[in-house]
């Protein structure tokens, strides 16, 4: 294992520890607090006629949940993906992948051996592979093809992460050509293309610009979760001018909410995945009512993965029951009447 391959572990392995500190999460700051959904005491519908099925990239899917991409291209991910992999089969949720710069800087070490192998295990699996957009801008449309394909992706995330670039020590903060290179990829590769935050969320201005590429969704993954500048300063020299700016954008970002908000207003035509901070099935349902047609969590099914299937099944299981109950109290059968109704949300001042 030469030196770039421990650093690069190395950095993962402290970005697992660093996400799982609360300390290290923007708590308070979604926005969610300030919705409330209205009670409907009279629900013309049995619990049990409340089903989940939702749209995801057109297609219909057992529930509108996801795993938010994560962990990838190191040891101690395998069995992480392979535990959230079995479980977003089992229940019908779709699953992001964690950054897989490895697998596409360098195929030839068998880095996409580890995906294929989950693939056969999962053959249904909804999978989204991911790359970040600094490396998006230097790819070829042909090699995230082949990424995409070997592990039977049904979309491609490109995640916007310009504040953690920034403070990570070993960051790629190389953002010029970006928004040309997304617009390439979106013409050139026949697969959906997802673009996602990763925490600090958009806004309506972000978003305008990519009006007509043709985007699959939008995952606004908004400020009130895992906040990378947080990360990236708990992980920066004490003293440092990294560690000192880190606690200066601790709060910086979009909130969910009001990115989820800017995502309907800007890109009406395009699917609306909301994540970051979402932290039960009513948070889930709150956003669905705002207009979000799937809803992701990262950090929470990170920390149940780690205690084992088991675990995961049971948090998975509670997100499940809550958003069914919301649905009920709010007299709603589906996800989608809930999200198409405009009386069933209302926003505190
Ligand atoms: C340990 C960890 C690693 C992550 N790695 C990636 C990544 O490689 N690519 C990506 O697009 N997002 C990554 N994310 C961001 C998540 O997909 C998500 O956008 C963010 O954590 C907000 O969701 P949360 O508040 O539920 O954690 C990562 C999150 C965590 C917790």
């Amino acid at each position: 294992m030469g030196p770039d391959t421990e650093q690069f572990e190395g950095r993962k392995r402290e970005h697992i520890r660093e996400a799982l500190n609360p300390a290290n999460q923007a708590i308070g700051l979604s926005g969610l607090d300030r919705i409330r959904l209205v009670h409907d005491a009279l629900p013309e519908l049995d619990l049990q006629d409340v089903r989940l099925d939702s749209l995801c990239l057109g297609r219909s899917a057992p529930t509108p949940f996801y795993v938010a991409g994560m962990t990838a291209g190191h040891p101690d991910a395998v069995r992480i993906n392979q535990i959230l992999a079995s479980a977003c089969a089992q229940r019908g949720w779709a699953m992001g992948v964690g950054s897989q710069r490895r697998e596409l800087e360098s195929p030839a070490a068998g880095a996409l051996d580890h995906w294929k192998r989950l693939r056969d295990a999962v053959p249904d699996l909804v999978l989204i592979a991911n790359i970040g957009v600094s490396q998006l801008i230097r790819a070829k449309t042909q090699d995230l093809r082949r990424l995409a394909e070997e592990m039977g992706a049904h979309a491609l995330a490109i995640h916007l992460n310009p504040l953690q670039e920034a403070l990570q020590p070993e960051g790629t903060p190389q953002f010029r050509g970006a928004t040309a290179a997304i617009n390439r990829v979106c013409s050139e590769l026949d697969l959906p293309v997802v673009i996602k935050e990763t925490g600090c969320g958009f806004s309506g201005e972000t978003l305008r610009r990519f009006h007509g590429m043709g985007l699959g969704a939008v995952d606004i993954s908004g400020l009130g979760g895992t906040h990378w500048g947080r990360i990236e300063g708990a992980r920066a020299e004490a003293g440092s001018p990294r560690a000192a700016a880190a606690a200066t954008f601790a709060t910086w970002g979009e909130s969910t909410v009001d990115s989820l908000l800017a995502a309907r207003k800007s890109l009406p035509n395009v699917e609306a995945w909301a994540s970051g901070g979402v932290r039960s099935g009513l948070d889930a349902a709150k956003l669905i009512a705002l207009g979000a047609h799937r809803v992701g969590y990262a950090q929470p099914a990170l920390e149940a993965a780690l205690e084992g299937p088991d675990a995961l099944q049971r948090w998975m299981e509670v997100q499940e029951f809550e958003l069914r109950v919301a649905l009920f109290c709010t007299g709603s059968a589906t996800p989608e009447q809930l999200r198409r109704s405009k009386e069933k949300v209302v926003r505190a001042q």
